[in-house]
């Protein structure tokens, strides 16, 4: 639905990039993105019905609201990489459409629809990418300039099942031999998240096989023999959906260079799997101490890197058995408060993990008997 209420003769209002791309493909947009070719901010200024949020003058992008709807608008703009690997320089704003999309990563990804006609301008054969199922980049410098597009091409590939065009696919393998480790590592790991929260195998197959995770490491990787996407699946209700990629990529053992880039939540599922990654649990008991605490993140991470068998018997079997006493259950029974209680809970959480139907009168029984 269309939102800006524009005069008939308005035509440099633009959708562009994947909001046009995805209605190709009769897909929904994540998002709409919307240019105007020429200063964006001068041009929200003379909209009817729409209040300025917010500007950014370096970019020309202005955020408006429009019925209660916030929508971004850009300026078309020109940009020059300065230092491959990180964020481009602006260079112009307010230049031509067709120097706005050359910018661009995917010629999927640089047509443009204007608002009011609806008619596609496509200056690098994008449709016909899209007809072929291509994935094909405008110049061979683009993955030197942004090596994060390395990345998008696997997500893209992956969610439209597309392949990459061979000039591109040669391009990216003669990058990939030989990575420029100064980059925004930051940029890296949002396409890591988009790319692996797909939760797809056969992304992985390809990040692997490809060498695509040369991108965030020198050293070789050691590939699981385990179906990752099926083994997230069956704990789905387990993982935090915002988490799903750091099983995958915390397959790749050395991720200093991501490291920066992690939240104190990513961090801990990564730093607790380390600490538990060479020990060799004995026994039901022994499982239990090990996992326990820890977020299901980090054990179907141990699942997928170690041995399936023991994260799999730990989150079907042993996950949820809680002993019901408590120390003023035991206080009931006459005993004074000592670092006994704590010997005792364990006594009793060791029986009960070998017979998880104990009820709370087996436990006080326990619990007695631990302090004859
Ligand atoms: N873009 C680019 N190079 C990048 C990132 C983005 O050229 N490294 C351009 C592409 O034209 C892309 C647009 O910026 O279409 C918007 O980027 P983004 O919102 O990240 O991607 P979308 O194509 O909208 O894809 P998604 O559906 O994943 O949001």
């Amino acid at each position: 639905m269309k939102i800006i209420n524009l005069n008939d003769n308005e035509n440099k209002l633009y959708y562009i990039g994947g909001v046009v791309r995805d209605e190709i493909l009769g897909l929904k947009s994540f998002d709409v993105d919307l240019t105007y070719v020429g200063n964006a901010i001068e041009f929200a200024k003379t909209l009817k019905n729409a209040e300025i949020i917010k500007i950014n003058e370096p970019f020309g992008t202005v955020r408006v609201k429009i019925d209660g709807k916030e929508i971004d608008i850009a300026s078309t703009r020109a940009e020059i990489y300065e230092k491959a690997g990180h964020l481009p320089t602006v260079t112009k704003i307010g230049c031509s459409l067709k120097e706005d999309v050359s910018r661009r990563d995917f010629t999927i990804n640089a047509m443009a629809k204007q608002y009011n006609s609806g008619e596609i301008t496509d200056y690098t054969g994008g449709l016909e990418d899209i007809k072929n199922k291509q994935l094909r980049v405008l110049h061979d410098k683009s993955f030197i300039d942004d090596p994060t597009r390395i990345l998008r091409a696997l997500k893209f590939a992956v969610r439209f099942n597309f392949t990459l065009e061979e000039n591109t696919k040669k391009l990216r393998d003669e990058y990939l031999k030989n990575v420029n480790y100064d980059m925004s590592f930051k940029r890296v790991k949002k396409e890591l998240i988009e790319t692996f929260n797909l939760n797809s195998q056969t992304a992985y197959d390809e990040f692997i096989s490809a060498d695509i995770y040369k991108l965030i490491t020198e050293k070789d990787i050691q590939k699981p023999d385990i179906n990752i996407e099926q083994f997230v699946n069956k704990y789905k209700n387990l993982i935090n959906p915002q988490n799903i990629w750091l099983i995958y990529v915390g397959t790749v053992r050395d991720l200093e260079n991501l490291e920066p880039t992690l939240t104190k939540e990513e961090k801990k599922i990564l730093d607790d799997f380390t600490l538990i990654e060479k020990r060799n649990p004995q026994n039901d008991y022994d499982i239990y101490k090990m996992f326990e605490g820890l977020m299901s993140e980090t054990v179907i991470l141990y699942g997928v890197m170690e041995n399936s068998d023991i994260a799999k018997h730990y989150l079907d079997n042993l996950k949820d058995i809680k002993i019901s006493i408590t120390g003023q259950d035991l206080q009931k029974l006459g005993f004074e408060p000592s670092k006994k209680f704590g010997e005792c809970f364990e006594f009793i959480l060791k029986e009960k993990i070998q017979n998880k139907h104990l009820t709370f009168d087996n436990e006080i029984e326990l619990a007695k008997k631990f302090f004859e």
